[in-house]
């Protein structure tokens, strides 16, 4: 039987591949340290899962509107208006079940067949996918270590051209934790503003920032609101993965567009889980506070213990919990580092070219797990790293 040829264009995001791996790994009875899923170890917040629960018993179990309850809507308006400094209603809110198809719908909606779309590289891989999935050109612009893997701004400018339709950014970054420097906000914005470009902000990690500075977003840059999308959700903040629930920020103009979309694509999102995201917004945030401290910490343990394997460079990430070591000394491909710390120390974690090309020469490691794993994982890591430079 024929298939659709716009099949061929999709991929497994690596992260799911070695976790497969992993576990297959695992059932032959070795033991392994997981590094590769994005994924926070807390559990979900307890007052969230009362609400949902509560929901559920309440009848709460049936359809919404695609967009979202109106009351969701408004909330997510009032927190993303205080959080990025611009005024919005709940017309520019649409709720999704999770942050994936906030990033299918944003790009659905601005990417035709020979458009040009900027993108991040190394970055999540659903962006290079879904645009090659609707037909459209991937443009990818490197990350640059000694830029602490913001973009090359002279490629960027490069890659700028007519037929340039979205840009995409994610900030902190996934897999490098970065921050995009404001001078750098503000020059994409002018550049995107001149030119007509959309703007795809990918931002899910935005609360997950080890400093006490306000998070700039390109969003509270002047006129962006009506060419930029934000792209958020509950997923990391929360430690909600498994519940399904994201949402996209858009210009009011996209309003029933994305409302079609949706209602076609999913219907709605799972209303008791509507309802427990709304009392995670309006609870009190203490309980996310101290997670990010408990992963701030995190952070600095593994930073610290990277550093000290000879032969690795660690920058401390911004944010997001991932660490991006350099690995270059090594004079090994990434994927085949990655491969021999799994296979023969038991190490899940990620090669850089999971995410791209220009991800060559680096391992993402997630520290979003407890600090024994944490421990243990690394001094693996050591062994394993000195036992290959000592081939060498
Ligand atoms: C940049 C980025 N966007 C989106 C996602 C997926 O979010 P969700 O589980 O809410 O779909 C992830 C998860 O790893 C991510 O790192």
């Amino acid at each position: 039987m024929r298939i659709a040829q716009r099949l061929s264009k999709l991929g497994p995001e690596g992260a799911f591949k070695v976790l497969a791996a992993a576990e297959e790994l695992e059932r032959q009875g070795k033991s392994i340290v997981h590094f590769e899923i994005g994924q926070p170890d807390f559990n979900t917040f307890s007052y969230i899962k009362e609400a949902g629960i509560d929901a559920i018993n309440s009848g709460k179990t049936k359809y919404t509107p695609s967009l979202g309850t109106m009351t969701l809507r408004k909330e997510l308006a009032k927190t993303v208006s205080e959080q990025r400094g611009v005024k919005l209603s709940y017309r520019n809110v649409a709720v999704t079940p999770g942050c994936k198809p906030a990033i299918f719908a944003a790009l659905a909606s601005v990417v035709d067949r020979g458009d040009e779309v900027i993108y991040p590289d190394p970055s999540f891989p659903a962006y290079k996918i879904l645009i090659d999935f609707f037909g459209g050109e991937a443009v990818p612009i490197p990350l640059l270590e000694e830029r602490k893997f913001s973009f090359d701004m002279q490629a960027f400018k490069k890659k700028v051209s007519n037929k340039t339709r979205a840009i995409i950014i994610n900030s902190p970054g996934n897999p490098t934790g970065t921050i995009i420097p404001k001078e750098d906000l503000i020059e994409i914005a002018d550049i995107a503003k001149k030119n007509d470009i959309w703007v795809i902000t990918y931002e899910i990690y935005s609360g997950i920032i080890y400093s006490d500075k306000r998070y700039e977003s390109i969003y509270s840059i002047p006129g962006m609101k009506g060419s930029t999308f934000i792209v958020d959700g509950f997923s990391k903040i929360y430690a909600m993965t498994g519940w399904r629930l994201g949402y996209l920020i858009m210009p009011e103009s996209m309003e029933t567009h994305i409302d079609y979309l949706l209602n076609n694509a999913v219907s709605c999102t799972a209303s008791f889980t509507q309802e427990a995201g709304l009392v995670a917004l309006k609870g009190s945030q203490r309980d996310v506070r101290s997670m990010v401290r408990e992963l701030r910490r995190r952070r600095d343990f593994v930073v610290e213990k990277l550093n000290e394997i000879p032969g690795i460079t660690c920058a401390a990430p911004s944010g997001a919990f991932y660490a991006f070591p350099n690995v270059k000394s090594f004079h090994k491909r990434s994927q085949e580092i990655a491969d021999y710390l799994l296979r023969d120390f038991g190490v899940a974690l990620l090669d850089g070219t999971a995410f791209g090309k220009s991800g060559e020469g680096y391992l993402r490691i997630s520290y979003a797990t407890n600090m024994e794993n944490l421990e243990e994982g690394l001094k693996r890591m050591k062994i394993g790293l000195q036992t290959l430079s000592a081939k060498l």
